[in-house]
C-alpha cells in the first residue's frame, strides 16, 4: 500500500490478503507526512535495540546516534547501546551517498531496522520519522512502563519539496535565554525543520555581544519601559526596566549555533539594517542623523531614527559588526534586515544629502534618491560579506531601488515580492504575513485568546499557503528556496506563550515545507492532530488546542 501518493496497490492488497497478513497501521501519524509510505506485515520491537552506525564513531551522525540510543533506554527502561561499525540486529544507520541531501530510507524489518542517508540531516530526519511511529511517551523524559515500543514493519521514501525550511525568533523585542532557544531549536528538530533565523537587533533591544561595541549590549539591550496594550490604543507605559542582562554573550551564541548543528539546524543571524536600529543609536548617538539624545525604543512600530549612512564611521560601525557575527555564525547567509526603514531623516540630513549627490543618486518617479541611498548600503554589505564568503538575506523592500545583484529576497508582505524577486532571476524565501505570521491571533474568538498583535491566521491558514502560482516559470519556481514562518515577539513575553503561538501552526507549516502538493491532505493532517498533540504533551510543549475542536 502506498499512501505517500494515495495510491492502493492491487497487487500488494491481494498479496496482503492471500498471505493473511494485515498492515499494521493504516495511515502513520507522521508530520510532515512522508513522500511514500509502503506498510509490511509485522513490527519490530524498539525496546532495547540498539542503535548502530557503520561510519566512524567519532562524528556528528554517531553523536545523533548515541542520543537516540540514550533516549530510547531512557522512556523503555531497557538498555539500547550505540554500537560504531558493522550492521546487525537492531537500528543500523548507513551512509549512502547514491541519496541526495537530506533524503533518507527507512526499512524497518521484524528484527531490524534500516535508516540510509548520506548527509547527517538526511539520518536525523528518518531517526525523526523513527521515533514518530513510537508511543508519544517516546517525547517524555522519564521511564514510560508499560508501553508498546513496537514499531510496524514498513519502507519509508522521504525528501523534502523545499531545501530551506525556516523558522524566525525574535529575541529583541522579548528576550529569550539559551534553554529556551534551544528547546526551540528541538521542536523545530521533530518537524524537520532545517534553518532557524535568529533576529538579535531591534529598537527595542540589542541582544548579540559586540566585543568592539561593549555599549551595544551594556545600554542597548535595556529600555526604560515597555508600551502596555496596543500601540495605537494605548499611551500607557508598564514602568519596568526590561532587559538587564538579556542578550548573548559570544560563547553562549557559539553554543545555541553548535546545538543546533548538532541537530541538522543551520543557525543565520540577522541585523536588522539600516532601520530598527533605535537601541544600537542609544548605545552611540553618533551613529544617528541628528546625534540624538536616543533611548532604547519603549513602544512597537517603526522609528524615523535610523542609521546615519551618510557618513563613513557607520558603515565601518556596520563592518566591524558584521565581521564580529561572521565569526559567530558560519551560515552561508547573513540576514541584513531592510525592513521598514523610513528616509526621513536621511532627507534632512548633510551628510547622507551629501552621499547622494557624491554616488550622483536622483528621485525617478518610481523611488526617491533616498531610496537608492538605502540600495547603496545593501549593496556594501553583500560586497563586505561576499568578501568573507557571505551572502546576503534581506526583506522584501530591497526591490526598492536598485536590488542588490547577489541579494536573496524573503518576501514578508505578501508573495508578490518574491514573484517579482524571481522574475529578477534572485532566490526567494517566500514568508507572508497573511499566512506565516505566528504572532497574529489563531482564532477569531480573541477574548479567549492571550493578547496578540492583530491578524487572524488559524493553522489551516497556514496549512493552505502554496509558494508556487500558475504563472511561475520552472526557471522562477527554482529561484523559491523555501518558506519560513516568523515569531516577531513584541506581545509575547514567556516561554510557554511562545510555544502556544507555535504549536501547532508549525506542525502545518512544516508540511507546506517539506511535502509535495499531491502529498500535502489537510484531512491527514487534521486525522494526525490528536497523536500529535499527544507528543506535544508528552514533551511538555504549550500548544493551541483549537485543532482538537477544544478551546480550553
Ligand atoms: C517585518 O515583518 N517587518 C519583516
Ligand atoms: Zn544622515
Amino acid at each position: 500500500m502506498i499512501i505517500g501518493n494515495r495510491l492502493i496497490s492491487l497487487a500488494a492488497a491481494f498479496f496482503m490478503a492471500a498471505s493473511c497478513c494485515r498492515p499494521a497501521a493504516e495511515n502513520p501519524d507522521i508530520v510532515p507526512f512522508p513522500q511514500n509510505v509502503e506498510l509490511k506485515c509485522g513490527a519490530f520491537d524498539a525496546a532495547g535495540a540498539d542503535i548502530r552506525y557503520t561510519g566512524d564513531a567519532d562524528t556528528a551522525v554517531a553523536a545523533l546516534a548515541m542520543r537516540f540510543a540514550d533516549r530510547l533506554s531512557l522512556v523503555t527502561g531497557q538498555e539500547s547501546r550505540f554500537i560504531s561499525g558493522h550492521k546487525g540486529k537492531g537500528v543500523n544507520l548507513i551512509r549512502d551517498t547514491s541519496l541526495s541531501g537530506e533524503a533518507y530510507v527507512l526499512e524497518v524489518g521484524r528484527r531490524r531496522v534500516i535508516l540510509r542517508a548520506s548527509s547527517l540531516r538526511g539520518f536525523n530526519w528518518g531517526l525523526q520519522t523513527f521515533r514518530q511511529m513510537l508511543p508519544p511517551a517516546v517525547y517524555g523524559d522519564s521511564l514510560a512502563a508499560g508501553e508498546d515500543w513496537s514499531v510496524p514493519c514498513c519502507r519509508i521514501s522521504d525528501s523534502p519539496r523545499f531545501g530551506y525550511r525556516g523558522l524566525h525568533l525574535d529575541v529583541a523585542r522579548h528576550f529569550f535565554g539559551v534553554d529556551m532557544v534551544k528547546r526551540y531549536i528541538d521542536i523545530m528538530e521533530i518537524h524537520k525543520l532545517n534553518t532557524l533565523h535568529w533576529h538579535l537587533t531591534d529598537d527595542q533591544g540589542w541582544r548579540v555581544q559586540i566585543r568592539k561595541y561593549p555599549k551595544l549590549t551594556g545600554i542597548g539591550s535595556i529600555r526604560r519601559q515597555t508600551l502596555v496594550g496596543h500601540l495605537d490604543s494605548s499611551s500607557v507605559y508598564d514602568g519596568k526596566p526590561y532587559g538587564e542582562g538579556m542578550w548573548y554573550t559570544q560563547d553562549q551564541i557559539r553554543e545555541v549555533v553548535s546545538y543546533a548543528a548538532a541537530r541538522g539546524i543551520t543557525v543565520i543571524p540577522e541585523i536588522d539594517l539600516p532601520g530598527h536600529m533605535v537601541a544600537a543609536l542609544a548605545a552611540y548617538p553618533e551613529l544617528g542623523c541628528t546625534g540624538g539624545p536616543y533611548e532604547v525604543w519603549q513602544k512597537w512600530g517603526i522609528s524615523d531614527d535610523v542609521l546615519c549612512v551618510g557618513r563613513e564611521s557607520t558603515m565601518e560601525f556596520l563592518e566591524d559588526v558584521l565581521s564580529e557575527i561572521c565569526e559567530l555564525f558560519p551560515s552561508e547567509y547573513i540576514h541584513i534586515g531592510g525592513d521598514e526603514c523610513p528616509k526621513v531623516r536621511w532627507a534632512h540630513c548633510p551628510y547622507c544629502q551629501k552621499k547622494i549627490a557624491e554616488l550622483g543618486l536622483k528621485d525617478d518617479g518610481k523611488y526617491s534618491a533616498e531610496h537608492y541611498l538605502q540600495s547603496y548600503v545593501s549593496e556594501r554589505m553583500e560586497k563586505f560579506l561576499a568578501e568573507r564568503g557571505r551572502r546576503i538575506i534581506a526583506w522584501d523592500e530591497i526591490l526598492e531601488g536598485q536590488i542588490s545583484p547577489d541579494a536573496t529576497v524573503m518576501s514578508w508582505r505578501g508573495t508578490s515580492g518574491g514573484q517579482e524577486a524571481a522574475r529578477l532571476g534572485h532566490d526567494v524565501i517566500m514568508t507572508p504575513y497573511e499566512y506565516l505570521y505566528l504572532d497574529y491571533y489563531q482564532s477569531e474568538e480573541r477574548e479567549n485568546e492571550p493578547l496578540a498583535i492583530g491578524g487572524y491566521v488559524p493553522v489551516e491558514k497556514c496549512y493552505s499557503f502554496e509558494p508556487f502560482t500558475a504563472d511561475m516559470t520552472d526557471e522562477q519556481k527554482a529561484h523559491i528556496l523555501g518558506v519560513q514562518a516568523n515569531m516577531w515577539t513584541e506581545y509575547i513575553s514567556g516561554d510557554d506563550h511562545l510555544e502556544y503561538m507555535l504549536l501547532p501552526r508549525l506542525a502545518a507549516l512544516s508540511e507546506v515545507q517539506w511535502c509535495q502538493p499531491g502529498n500535502r491532505s489537510w484531512e491527514r493532517f487534521l486525522g494526525s492532530a490528536p497523536e500529535l498533540c499527544a507528543r506535544y504533551d508528552a514533551a511538555g510543549y504549550t500548544y493551541a488546542k483549537h485543532i482538537l475542536g477544544n478551546r480550553e
